[in-house]
Protein backbone atom coordinates (compact mmCIF):
# COMPACT_ATOMS: atom_id res chain seq x y z
CA UNK A 1 0.00 0.00 0.00
CA UNK A 2 1.28 3.43 -0.81
CA UNK A 3 1.25 6.78 0.71
CA UNK A 4 -0.87 9.46 -0.73
CA UNK A 5 0.74 11.39 -3.27
CA UNK A 6 1.89 15.27 -2.17
CA UNK A 7 0.92 17.69 -5.16
CA UNK A 8 1.43 21.29 -5.26
CA UNK A 9 -1.92 23.13 -6.51
CA UNK A 10 -0.45 26.88 -6.24
CA UNK A 11 3.24 28.30 -6.56
CA UNK A 12 4.23 32.01 -5.65
CA UNK A 13 7.13 33.79 -6.27
CA UNK A 14 8.33 37.53 -5.17
CA UNK A 15 11.91 38.23 -6.33
CA UNK A 16 13.05 35.01 -6.59
CA UNK A 17 16.11 34.66 -9.26
CA UNK A 18 14.71 35.76 -12.56
CA UNK A 19 10.91 36.16 -11.49
CA UNK A 20 9.72 39.24 -9.99
CA UNK A 21 6.50 38.39 -9.57
CA UNK A 22 4.75 34.99 -10.59
CA UNK A 23 1.56 32.90 -10.12
CA UNK A 24 1.46 29.48 -11.21
CA UNK A 25 -1.51 27.24 -10.88
CA UNK A 26 -0.92 23.72 -10.45
CA UNK A 27 -2.43 20.40 -9.57
CA UNK A 28 -1.13 16.29 -9.92
CA UNK A 29 0.55 14.89 -12.93
CA UNK A 30 3.60 15.69 -15.35
CA UNK A 31 5.08 19.34 -15.99
CA UNK A 32 7.34 20.35 -18.67
CA UNK A 33 8.92 23.35 -18.73
CA UNK A 34 10.47 23.71 -22.06
CA UNK A 35 12.60 26.76 -23.59
CA UNK A 36 15.95 27.94 -24.23
CA UNK A 37 18.85 28.33 -21.96
CA UNK A 38 18.64 31.16 -19.76
CA UNK A 39 14.64 30.99 -19.71
CA UNK A 40 14.47 30.37 -15.76
CA UNK A 41 13.55 26.75 -16.29
CA UNK A 42 15.85 25.96 -13.60
CA UNK A 43 14.75 28.97 -11.11
CA UNK A 44 11.14 27.64 -11.06
CA UNK A 45 11.86 23.96 -10.27
CA UNK A 46 14.73 25.04 -7.86
CA UNK A 47 11.94 27.24 -6.37
CA UNK A 48 9.85 23.94 -5.90
CA UNK A 49 12.72 22.41 -4.40
CA UNK A 50 13.38 24.87 -1.88
CA UNK A 51 9.93 24.55 0.06
CA UNK A 52 10.26 21.06 0.68
CA UNK A 53 13.78 21.70 1.27
CA UNK A 54 14.76 25.05 2.82
CA UNK A 55 17.84 24.73 0.58
CA UNK A 56 18.70 24.19 -3.08
CA UNK A 57 20.86 21.38 -4.86
CA UNK A 58 22.90 24.72 -6.53
CA UNK A 59 25.97 26.45 -4.94
CA UNK A 60 25.39 29.73 -3.38
CA UNK A 61 23.73 30.48 0.15
CA UNK A 62 20.48 32.43 0.34
CA UNK A 63 20.82 35.52 -0.82
CA UNK A 64 22.23 34.57 -4.64
CA UNK A 65 18.23 32.95 -4.50
CA UNK A 66 16.74 36.78 -3.84
CA UNK A 67 16.47 38.46 -6.95
CA UNK A 68 19.03 40.65 -8.20
CA UNK A 69 19.04 44.02 -6.95
CA UNK A 70 16.98 42.81 -4.18
CA UNK A 71 17.71 41.44 -0.43
CA UNK A 72 14.18 39.41 0.08
CA UNK A 73 12.50 36.86 -1.36
CA UNK A 74 9.24 34.72 -0.75
CA UNK A 75 8.41 31.46 -2.11
CA UNK A 76 4.80 30.32 -1.27
CA UNK A 77 2.95 26.81 -1.92
CA UNK A 78 0.09 25.45 -1.31
CA UNK A 79 -0.28 21.72 -0.80
CA UNK A 80 -2.34 18.74 -0.67
CA UNK A 81 -2.22 14.67 -0.46
CA UNK A 82 -4.46 12.54 -3.34
CA UNK A 83 -4.17 9.01 -1.71
CA UNK A 84 -6.11 6.42 -4.19
CA UNK A 85 -9.14 4.80 -2.25
CA UNK A 86 -8.20 1.75 -4.53
CA UNK A 87 -11.02 2.03 -6.40
CA UNK A 88 -10.04 3.96 -8.79
CA UNK A 89 -10.79 7.09 -6.65
CA UNK A 90 -8.62 9.60 -5.18
CA UNK A 91 -9.10 11.27 -1.57
CA UNK A 92 -8.27 14.74 -1.83
CA UNK A 93 -6.85 15.54 2.09
CA UNK A 94 -4.38 18.13 3.71
CA UNK A 95 -4.61 21.50 1.87
CA UNK A 96 -1.27 23.29 3.91
CA UNK A 97 0.87 26.48 3.35
CA UNK A 98 4.46 25.74 3.05
CA UNK A 99 6.57 29.64 3.10
CA UNK A 100 9.81 30.07 2.38
CA UNK A 101 11.05 33.92 3.72
CA UNK A 102 14.55 34.31 2.09
CA UNK A 103 17.37 36.55 2.80
CA UNK A 104 20.74 36.15 4.15
CA UNK A 105 19.53 32.74 5.07
CA UNK A 106 16.16 30.87 4.92
CA UNK A 107 13.08 30.24 7.19
CA UNK A 108 10.27 28.10 6.43
CA UNK A 109 6.98 28.56 7.64
CA UNK A 110 4.14 25.78 7.68
CA UNK A 111 0.38 27.31 7.45
CA UNK A 112 2.10 30.80 9.20
CA UNK A 113 3.90 29.30 11.78
CA UNK A 114 7.82 28.67 11.94
CA UNK A 115 8.43 24.93 10.80
CA UNK A 116 11.67 22.89 11.36
CA UNK A 117 12.75 21.21 8.62
CA UNK A 118 11.70 17.86 9.70
CA UNK A 119 8.24 18.95 9.72
CA UNK A 120 8.14 20.71 6.61
CA UNK A 121 9.42 17.55 4.31
CA UNK A 122 6.81 15.75 5.99
CA UNK A 123 4.19 17.84 4.59
CA UNK A 124 5.71 18.49 1.43
CA UNK A 125 8.65 16.11 0.43
CA UNK A 126 10.64 16.70 -3.02
CA UNK A 127 13.07 14.90 -4.42
CA UNK A 128 15.51 16.58 -7.59
CA UNK A 129 17.75 14.73 -10.31
CA UNK A 130 19.87 17.37 -11.36
CA UNK A 131 23.27 17.47 -13.60
CA UNK A 132 25.58 17.67 -11.23
CA UNK A 133 24.24 14.29 -9.51
CA UNK A 134 27.02 13.13 -10.73
CA UNK A 135 28.91 14.37 -8.76
CA UNK A 136 26.99 12.02 -6.42
CA UNK A 137 29.04 9.51 -7.83
CA UNK A 138 32.39 10.64 -9.23
CA UNK A 139 33.16 13.26 -6.48
CA UNK A 140 34.67 13.04 -3.22
CA UNK A 141 33.32 11.72 -0.29
CA UNK A 142 31.69 15.42 0.58
CA UNK A 143 29.13 15.11 -1.51
CA UNK A 144 27.73 11.51 -0.19
CA UNK A 145 28.11 12.81 3.50
CA UNK A 146 26.18 15.77 2.38
CA UNK A 147 23.11 13.78 0.41
CA UNK A 148 23.32 11.66 4.23
CA UNK A 149 22.55 14.42 5.99
CA UNK A 150 20.69 16.53 4.24
CA UNK A 151 18.30 13.03 4.26
CA UNK A 152 18.96 12.52 7.72
CA UNK A 153 17.47 16.08 8.79
CA UNK A 154 14.30 15.73 6.75
CA UNK A 155 13.45 11.92 8.39
CA UNK A 156 15.65 11.43 11.54
CA UNK A 157 14.16 13.45 14.66
CA UNK A 158 17.75 14.60 16.18
CA UNK A 159 19.89 13.88 13.21
CA UNK A 160 19.98 17.85 12.38
CA UNK A 161 20.75 18.35 16.25
CA UNK A 162 23.32 15.87 16.13
CA UNK A 163 25.08 17.15 12.94
CA UNK A 164 24.91 20.54 14.55
CA UNK A 165 26.75 20.01 17.57
CA UNK A 166 29.20 17.44 15.78
CA UNK A 167 30.19 20.36 13.67
CA UNK A 168 31.09 22.54 16.35
CA UNK A 169 32.81 20.02 18.45
CA UNK A 170 34.99 19.36 14.55
CA UNK A 171 35.98 23.43 14.49
CA UNK A 172 37.09 23.63 17.53
CA UNK A 173 39.00 20.30 17.57
CA UNK A 174 40.32 21.66 14.27
CA UNK A 175 41.16 25.22 15.52
CA UNK A 176 43.33 23.75 18.17
CA UNK A 177 45.40 20.86 16.03
CA UNK A 178 46.14 23.60 13.72
CA UNK A 179 47.43 25.77 16.53
CA UNK A 180 49.34 22.80 17.91
CA UNK A 181 50.58 22.12 14.63
CA UNK A 182 52.22 26.00 13.81
CA UNK A 183 53.54 26.06 16.72
CA UNK A 184 55.64 22.61 16.63
CA UNK A 185 57.06 23.75 13.30
CA UNK A 186 57.74 26.79 15.25
CA UNK A 187 59.90 24.62 18.39
CA UNK A 188 59.70 21.27 17.80
CA UNK A 189 57.76 20.62 21.17
CA UNK A 190 54.05 20.70 19.50
CA UNK A 191 53.37 17.67 19.98
CA UNK A 192 53.37 17.19 23.69
CA UNK A 193 52.25 21.06 23.98
CA UNK A 194 49.26 20.09 21.68
CA UNK A 195 48.46 16.93 22.91
CA UNK A 196 47.64 18.52 26.62
CA UNK A 197 45.71 21.28 24.76
CA UNK A 198 44.02 18.92 22.87
CA UNK A 199 42.49 16.49 26.03
CA UNK A 200 40.11 18.22 26.58
CA UNK A 201 38.78 18.76 22.91
CA UNK A 202 39.39 15.25 22.50
CA UNK A 203 36.36 13.58 24.68
CA UNK A 204 33.99 16.11 23.48
CA UNK A 205 34.58 15.42 19.81
CA UNK A 206 34.55 11.48 20.54
CA UNK A 207 31.45 11.53 22.03
CA UNK A 208 29.68 14.22 19.54
CA UNK A 209 31.33 12.29 16.85
CA UNK A 210 29.38 9.29 17.80
CA UNK A 211 26.57 10.92 18.42
CA UNK A 212 26.47 12.03 14.35
CA UNK A 213 27.52 8.20 13.45
CA UNK A 214 24.69 6.54 15.42
CA UNK A 215 22.12 8.78 13.41
CA UNK A 216 24.08 8.19 9.94
CA UNK A 217 24.09 4.40 11.18
CA UNK A 218 20.58 5.03 11.80
CA UNK A 219 20.14 6.76 8.35
CA UNK A 220 22.42 4.28 6.30
CA UNK A 221 20.16 1.26 7.45
CA UNK A 222 17.24 2.84 5.32
CA UNK A 223 18.98 4.17 2.46
CA UNK A 224 20.92 0.63 1.71
CA UNK A 225 17.91 -1.50 0.80
CA UNK A 226 16.10 1.22 -1.13
CA UNK A 227 19.56 1.71 -3.05
CA UNK A 228 20.03 -1.85 -3.56
CA UNK A 229 16.60 -2.36 -4.82
CA UNK A 230 17.21 0.87 -7.16
CA UNK A 231 20.44 -0.41 -8.53
CA UNK A 232 19.14 -3.85 -9.74
CA UNK A 233 16.03 -1.92 -11.05
CA UNK A 234 18.16 0.30 -13.09
CA UNK A 235 20.05 -2.36 -14.05
CA UNK A 236 23.21 -0.53 -13.37
CA UNK A 237 24.95 -3.39 -15.05
CA UNK A 238 26.07 -5.97 -12.19
CA UNK A 239 25.83 -6.85 -8.96
CA UNK A 240 25.26 -3.68 -6.64
CA UNK A 241 27.28 -3.79 -3.49
CA UNK A 242 26.39 -0.64 -0.70
CA UNK A 243 28.94 -0.20 2.36
CA UNK A 244 29.48 2.66 4.96
CA UNK A 245 33.31 3.10 5.68
CA UNK A 246 34.00 4.71 8.96
CA UNK A 247 37.00 6.99 9.54
CA UNK A 248 37.50 4.98 12.90
CA UNK A 249 40.25 2.42 14.37
CA UNK A 250 38.29 -0.81 12.83
CA UNK A 251 35.56 -0.89 10.20
CA UNK A 252 32.11 -1.20 11.65
CA UNK A 253 31.08 -4.71 12.22
CA UNK A 254 28.57 -6.50 14.68
CA UNK A 255 29.34 -5.19 17.70
CA UNK A 256 29.41 -1.68 16.73
CA UNK A 257 26.74 -2.00 14.68
CA UNK A 258 24.74 -3.18 17.86
CA UNK A 259 25.82 -0.25 19.87
CA UNK A 260 24.48 2.15 16.70
CA UNK A 261 20.99 0.54 17.05
CA UNK A 262 20.87 0.78 20.17
CA UNK A 263 21.91 4.58 20.10
CA UNK A 264 24.72 3.21 22.76
CA UNK A 265 26.84 6.49 21.88
CA UNK A 266 29.06 5.53 24.88
CA UNK A 267 30.51 1.92 23.53
CA UNK A 268 31.25 4.15 20.37
CA UNK A 269 32.59 7.34 21.70
CA UNK A 270 35.16 4.84 22.72
CA UNK A 271 36.35 3.63 19.74
CA UNK A 272 36.79 7.13 18.60
CA UNK A 273 39.11 7.77 21.77
CA UNK A 274 40.74 4.56 20.91
CA UNK A 275 40.94 5.73 16.83
CA UNK A 276 42.32 9.31 18.07
CA UNK A 277 44.95 7.73 20.31
CA UNK A 278 46.10 5.74 17.37
CA UNK A 279 46.11 8.78 14.63
CA UNK A 280 47.16 11.56 17.27
CA UNK A 281 50.75 11.80 16.58
CA UNK A 282 49.88 11.97 12.49
CA UNK A 283 47.22 14.63 13.99
CA UNK A 284 49.35 16.91 15.48
CA UNK A 285 51.77 16.92 12.72
CA UNK A 286 49.44 17.51 9.73
CA UNK A 287 47.43 20.10 11.81
CA UNK A 288 44.20 18.28 10.93
CA UNK A 289 41.06 15.97 11.84
CA UNK A 290 41.85 12.54 10.73
CA UNK A 291 39.33 10.71 12.63
CA UNK A 292 35.78 10.78 12.83
CA UNK A 293 32.27 10.69 10.65
CA UNK A 294 33.85 14.15 8.31
CA UNK A 295 35.94 11.36 6.38
CA UNK A 296 33.10 8.89 6.22
CA UNK A 297 32.01 7.70 2.90
CA UNK A 298 29.20 5.41 1.06
CA UNK A 299 30.91 3.14 -1.26
CA UNK A 300 28.72 1.59 -3.86
CA UNK A 301 30.15 -1.18 -6.00
CA UNK A 302 29.48 -2.96 -8.90
CA UNK A 303 30.59 -6.39 -9.52
CA UNK A 304 33.27 -5.30 -7.20
CA UNK A 305 34.13 -2.17 -8.95
CA UNK A 306 34.24 0.93 -7.10
CA UNK A 307 31.73 2.93 -8.81
CA UNK A 308 33.92 6.30 -8.71
CA UNK A 309 36.61 5.40 -10.99
CA UNK A 310 36.04 1.27 -11.85
CA UNK A 311 32.92 1.74 -13.95
CA UNK A 312 31.46 3.58 -17.35
CA UNK A 313 30.34 7.04 -17.07
CA UNK A 314 26.31 5.69 -18.11
CA UNK A 315 26.77 3.39 -15.21
CA UNK A 316 27.86 6.17 -12.72
CA UNK A 317 24.81 8.43 -14.18
CA UNK A 318 22.62 5.11 -12.96
CA UNK A 319 24.51 5.03 -9.48
CA UNK A 320 22.94 8.89 -9.11
CA UNK A 321 19.90 8.54 -10.09
CA UNK A 322 19.53 5.21 -8.02
CA UNK A 323 20.48 7.80 -5.01
CA UNK A 324 17.77 10.07 -5.71
CA UNK A 325 15.57 7.10 -6.00
CA UNK A 326 16.66 5.79 -3.14
CA UNK A 327 16.27 9.15 -1.63
CA UNK A 328 12.51 9.54 -2.60
CA UNK A 329 11.77 5.81 -1.39
CA UNK A 330 12.88 6.88 2.41
CA UNK A 331 11.01 10.07 2.43
CA UNK A 332 8.31 8.75 1.19
CA UNK A 333 8.16 5.15 3.85
CA UNK A 334 9.56 8.08 6.86
CA UNK A 335 6.92 10.75 5.64
CA UNK A 336 3.87 8.28 5.09
CA UNK A 337 3.76 10.75 1.71
CA UNK A 338 4.89 10.05 -1.76
CA UNK A 339 7.46 12.99 -2.99
CA UNK A 340 6.65 15.20 -5.56
CA UNK A 341 9.31 14.62 -8.31
CA UNK A 342 11.98 17.18 -10.33
CA UNK A 343 14.03 15.86 -13.34
CA UNK A 344 16.32 19.33 -14.42
CA UNK A 345 17.88 18.84 -17.62
CA UNK A 346 18.59 15.15 -17.12
CA UNK A 347 15.71 13.43 -18.52
CA UNK A 348 16.76 13.48 -22.34
CA UNK A 349 19.99 11.90 -20.99
CA UNK A 350 18.68 7.84 -20.19
CA UNK A 351 17.93 5.58 -22.28
CA UNK A 352 14.85 4.00 -22.49
CA UNK A 353 14.52 1.14 -20.19
CA UNK A 354 15.79 3.57 -17.33
CA UNK A 355 13.59 6.33 -18.46
CA UNK A 356 11.02 3.65 -17.98
CA UNK A 357 12.03 2.69 -14.84
CA UNK A 358 11.75 6.21 -13.98
CA UNK A 359 8.37 7.02 -14.91
CA UNK A 360 7.17 4.25 -12.73
CA UNK A 361 8.13 6.44 -10.42
CA UNK A 362 6.91 9.53 -11.71
CA UNK A 363 3.59 8.42 -12.93
CA UNK A 364 0.26 9.05 -11.16
CA UNK A 365 2.37 11.46 -9.23
CA UNK A 366 3.34 14.55 -9.28
CA UNK A 367 6.63 15.77 -11.32
CA UNK A 368 8.65 18.65 -13.27
CA UNK A 369 10.42 18.02 -15.59
CA UNK A 370 12.66 20.36 -17.69
CA UNK A 371 14.32 20.39 -21.49
CA UNK A 372 15.98 22.73 -23.42
CA UNK A 373 13.63 20.44 -26.29
CA UNK A 374 10.23 19.98 -26.41
CA UNK A 375 11.28 16.31 -28.61
CA UNK A 376 11.40 15.55 -24.08
CA UNK A 377 7.26 15.86 -24.61
CA UNK A 378 7.45 12.90 -27.09
CA UNK A 379 10.13 11.25 -25.19
CA UNK A 380 7.55 10.85 -22.08
CA UNK A 381 5.01 9.59 -24.33
CA UNK A 382 2.37 10.60 -22.04
CA UNK A 383 0.02 12.99 -20.35
CA UNK A 384 1.38 16.03 -19.28
CA UNK A 385 0.97 19.65 -19.25
CA UNK A 386 3.87 22.15 -21.17
CA UNK A 387 4.45 25.19 -20.31
CA UNK A 388 6.78 27.27 -22.90
CA UNK A 389 9.19 29.70 -21.23
CA UNK A 390 10.51 32.45 -20.78
CA UNK A 391 7.22 34.46 -19.58
CA UNK A 392 8.02 37.41 -21.05
CA UNK A 393 7.39 36.49 -24.38
CA UNK A 394 3.52 36.78 -23.28
CA UNK A 395 3.78 39.61 -20.43
CA UNK A 396 2.83 41.88 -23.06
CA UNK A 397 -0.90 39.93 -23.51
CA UNK A 398 -2.40 43.00 -20.96
CA UNK A 399 -1.44 41.83 -17.46
CA UNK A 400 0.05 44.79 -15.88
CA UNK A 401 3.96 45.40 -15.44
CA UNK A 402 5.44 43.43 -12.56
CA UNK A 403 2.26 40.86 -11.60
CA UNK A 404 2.63 37.97 -14.36
CA UNK A 405 0.17 35.87 -13.54
CA UNK A 406 0.42 32.16 -14.97
CA UNK A 407 -2.99 31.96 -17.09
CA UNK A 408 -1.22 34.81 -19.74
CA UNK A 409 2.29 34.16 -19.11
CA UNK A 410 2.13 30.50 -20.05
CA UNK A 411 1.79 28.89 -23.27
CA UNK A 412 0.41 25.63 -23.18
CA UNK A 413 2.69 24.28 -26.50
CA UNK A 414 1.17 20.79 -27.99
CA UNK A 415 3.47 18.26 -28.29
CA UNK A 416 2.36 15.47 -31.14
CA UNK A 417 1.27 13.57 -28.31
CA UNK A 418 -0.11 13.96 -25.27
CA UNK A 419 -3.19 15.53 -23.57
CA UNK A 420 -2.74 19.05 -22.91
CA UNK A 421 -6.30 19.94 -22.56
CA UNK A 422 -6.35 21.21 -19.26
CA UNK A 423 -3.17 23.53 -19.69
CA UNK A 424 -3.58 27.21 -18.93
CA UNK A 425 -4.84 29.17 -21.86
CA UNK A 426 -2.77 31.90 -23.80
N1 LIG B 1 19.46 36.03 -8.28
C1 LIG B 1 19.13 36.23 -9.55
N2 LIG B 1 18.53 37.37 -9.94
C2 LIG B 1 18.18 37.58 -11.22
N3 LIG B 1 18.40 36.71 -12.21
C3 LIG B 1 19.00 35.55 -11.89
C4 LIG B 1 19.38 35.25 -10.55
N4 LIG B 1 19.95 34.02 -10.53
C5 LIG B 1 19.92 33.59 -11.80
N5 LIG B 1 19.36 34.50 -12.63
C6 LIG B 1 19.15 34.42 -14.07
O1 LIG B 1 18.04 33.61 -14.35
C7 LIG B 1 18.17 33.20 -15.70
C8 LIG B 1 17.54 31.85 -15.89
O2 LIG B 1 18.31 30.88 -15.21
P1 LIG B 1 17.91 29.34 -15.20
O3 LIG B 1 19.03 28.62 -14.58
O4 LIG B 1 16.56 29.14 -14.62
O5 LIG B 1 17.83 29.03 -16.75
P2 LIG B 1 17.38 27.70 -17.49
O6 LIG B 1 16.12 27.96 -18.22
O7 LIG B 1 17.38 26.56 -16.54
O8 LIG B 1 18.56 27.54 -18.55
P3 LIG B 1 19.41 26.25 -19.02
O9 LIG B 1 18.63 25.63 -20.13
O10 LIG B 1 20.66 26.86 -19.51
O11 LIG B 1 19.60 25.37 -17.86
C9 LIG B 1 19.64 33.24 -16.04
O12 LIG B 1 19.84 34.12 -17.11
C10 LIG B 1 20.30 33.77 -14.79
O13 LIG B 1 21.30 34.73 -15.05
MG1 LIG C 1 18.60 24.93 -16.26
Amino acid sequence: MRGPQAVLSHLSLRNFRNYSELDLELGPGIFLLWGPNGAGKTNLVEAVYLLGNRRSWRRGGAAALCRRGTTEAVVAGEVFYLSDEGKGIDARSGDHRVVARISARTEMYLDGRRGRIKEITRHFPVVAFAPDDLDLTKGSGEFRRDYLDHLGSRVITGYSAAKTAFDRALRQRAAVLKAAAAKGRADMSGYESGRSALNAWNDEFAQQAAGLLVQRLKLYEMVRPALEEALVDLDAGGKPEVAYLARMERPIVADLWEAARSGDTKAIAEEYRDAIAGRLRDEISRGTVLVGPQRDDIEVRIDGHSTRDGVSQGQQRLVAVALRIAEARVLEIQTGRRPVMIMDDVFSELDDSRRERIWEILDSGQAFITSTSDETGRLTGRRGRVFSLPIHRLAETGSSAKTVRAKTSFQTHSPSQGDLSDGAPT
